[in-house]
């Protein structure tokens, strides 16, 4: 099979790609399960765009860079902020439908570390409705076929370029090579790399990790960002409470019922999100607890239901009615801020591969993601990065300017002998799960790191030997690629001698001033 261009994976940042690149010839999207199954299919909150009358790009821009906590780039987040509005009238206008006000205009919410309202939402299932609203616009453009249940494994890098990929249809088993004269990865981040997720199943870091191995520059792979807020039960997978719910006024209480966050920072529930996370960290740990608690049974109950009908049903599934009484939750691994490292239109180091949204590093979060900044990413940047490989394919690649945090992590070899366990790939994937959660978590020690480095670089010559000698599956090839995102996490979290943002260690409590604009870059 041959394309113009391909697209690994259709979330915001690959359907949007694709509708740009589709009028310039013919477009491919991969998805490795049902076209709809993507994180951007469950964002609740919203997307941040200044549009409301007492808000500027300027804001969002001072907004932005506050919560990156020195290390966004800022001619990044100026074209983030400044594309913001327009895109969102250009999504309109493929029929997206966000919430409004009575007089009819565009109704906006409010996030933690925004100065200003500028959350544009459906409910609480924003990316429900933008991913809706993508996938019938590529239904309707001429030139774009989606091929559902295809799982890229590798790149096809020829000549020092990329040529295409190696792919694995997951119902037949059946593997094959796609070629295109360029390539996109949209295949998002690697929330699965922890035990504890708001991610779906398909957050498993591949693009990251083919990037990797291919010889692409990664960048600040250390910053995972943890959602202060998801479910807490038992019976429930890390279900995400939308940071919106503190932004109509939800507070974080501890079980006997004390407000804890003022403790914190003045800002209180509304402080970025590495603050508000690591405050619940701290509060867990002095109680002993399990959970906190969000209140917010002040609010009118219909209110509630209409503003937040996912969060309200799907709690109320659990037995918890959040009308009435306030939700256990606890902080899990959300975003993926770090990853292929891209320049401003989203090339990567290696020619004719392109990178957006989640998977890709672009610069504009920095230390810390603001909330409601990544799906505006997504868009933004997978609009440049269509023009760019649709009009200027043949240019030299980007080099990213040398920064005082080099890593190098060579690619895995396989182990010479492969033990039992490596060919059990729910086994392995629990165990990279669990040393991740506990030992490269949302507070750091370097010997809990160093352990985590020692046990992974273990684990992944076992996992490379097995994935060598057996057929790929499904299974096998997300194992393979956990493995590489936990390492790539592990050794730019060792590299970063200082706390800065999502990146908090306690042998180097302090943010260092030479830091501050050096992202971790590591090459292979
Ligand atoms: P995704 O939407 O994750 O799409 C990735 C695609 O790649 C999928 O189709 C997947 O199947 C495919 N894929 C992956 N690997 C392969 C492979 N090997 N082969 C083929 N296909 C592959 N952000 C906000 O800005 N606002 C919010 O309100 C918000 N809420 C969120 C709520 C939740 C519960 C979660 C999990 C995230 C939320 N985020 C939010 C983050 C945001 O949703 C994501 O960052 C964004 O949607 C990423 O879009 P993407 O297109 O880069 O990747
Ligand atoms: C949320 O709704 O809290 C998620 C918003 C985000 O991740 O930006």
């Amino acid at each position: 099979m041959e394309y113009d261009f391909l697209v690994l994976g259709s979330g915001m940042a690959g359907l949007t790609f694709a509708i740009n690149a589709a009028p310039h010839g013919s477009v491919a999207i991969l998805t490795k399960k049902q076209r709809s199954e993507s994180n951007t299919n469950y964002a609740q909150g919203g997307i941040a765009a200044a549009i409301g009358k007492d808000d500027s790009w300027e804001l969002h821009l001072q907004d932005t860079l506050t919560a990156g906590a020195g290390l966004c780039d800022r001619e990044a987040v100026e074209v983030l902020v400044r594309n913001g509005p327009r895109l969102i009238h250009w999504l309109i206008e493929l029929g997206a439908q966000f919430d409004k006000n009575p007089d009819g205009s565009i109704a906006l919410g409010k996030e933690g570390g925004h100065s200003r309202n500028r959350i544009i939402h459906a409910a609480d299932h924003t990316g429900y409705e933008i991913e809706r609203t993508l996938l019938i616009a590529a239904r309707r453009t001429p030139h774009i076929t989606v091929l559902e249940h295809y799982q890229a494994l590798d790149l096809i890098v020829e000549n020092g370029a990329c040529a295409g990929v190696q792919v694995l249809d997951t119902l037949t088993g059946d593997l094959f090579e796609i070629r295109a004269k360029a390539v996109l990865l949209a295949t998002g981040g690697c929330g699965q790399v922890y035990l504890h997720t708001s991610n779906p199943l398909i957050a498993t870091g591949d693009g990251i990790a083919m990037a990797w191995r291919a010889g692409a520059t990664m960048g600040n792979m250390e910053f995972i960002q943890f959602h202060p807020t998801t479910l807490y039960h038992t019976d429930a997978p890390s279900f995400l409470i939308s940071e919106a719910v503190r932004g109509e006024g939800g507070i974080l209480r501890r079980r006997d019922g004390y407000r804890f966050m003022p403790d914190y920072d003045p800002r209180a529930e509304l402080a970025p999100r590495d603050i508000v996370a690591r405050a619940i960290d701290a509060e867990l740990k002095k109680t002993g607890d399990p959970c906190v608690f969000l209140d917010i049974t002040h609010l009118d109950p219909e209110f509630v239901q209409r503003r937040f009908p996912t969060i309200y049903h799907t709690c109320l599934q659990y037995g918890v009615d959040i009308t009435k009484e306030p939700i256990p939750v606890v902080p899990a691994a959300h975003y993926t801020c770090g990853g292929v490292w891209t320049d401003l239109d989203g090339r990567t180091t290696i020619p004719r591969l392109y990178a957006c949204g989640e998977v890709a590093y672009t610069g504009v979060h920095g230390a810390n993601r603001l909330a409601s900044n990544s799906l505006l990413e997504a868009l933004v940047f997978a609009e440049r990065a269509a023009l760019h490989a649709t009009t200027r394919l043949d240019e030299l690649p980007p080099k990213p300017k040398p920064s005082c945090i080099m890593a190098q992590l060579p690619p895995i070899e396989p182990a010479p002998e492969i033990h039992d366990h490596a060919y059990n790939w729910d086994a392995d994937r629990l165990q990279i799960r669990k040393v991740m959660q506990k030992k490269v978590g949302i507070v750091r020690t370097v010997q809990r790191l160093n352990e985590a480095r020692c046990e992974l670089e273990q684990l992944a010559p076992q996992i490379e030997a097995a994935y060598r000698m057996l057929s790929p599956t499904v299974e096998s090839c997300e194992a393979r690629n956990l493995v590489a995102c936990a390492l790539l996490i592990t050794h730019s979290a060792l590299a970063r001698k200082e706390s800065r943002g999502l990146h908090y260690v306690l042998d180097y409590p302090e943010t260092r001033e030479e830091f501050a604009a050096c992202p971790t870059l590591i090459t292979t």
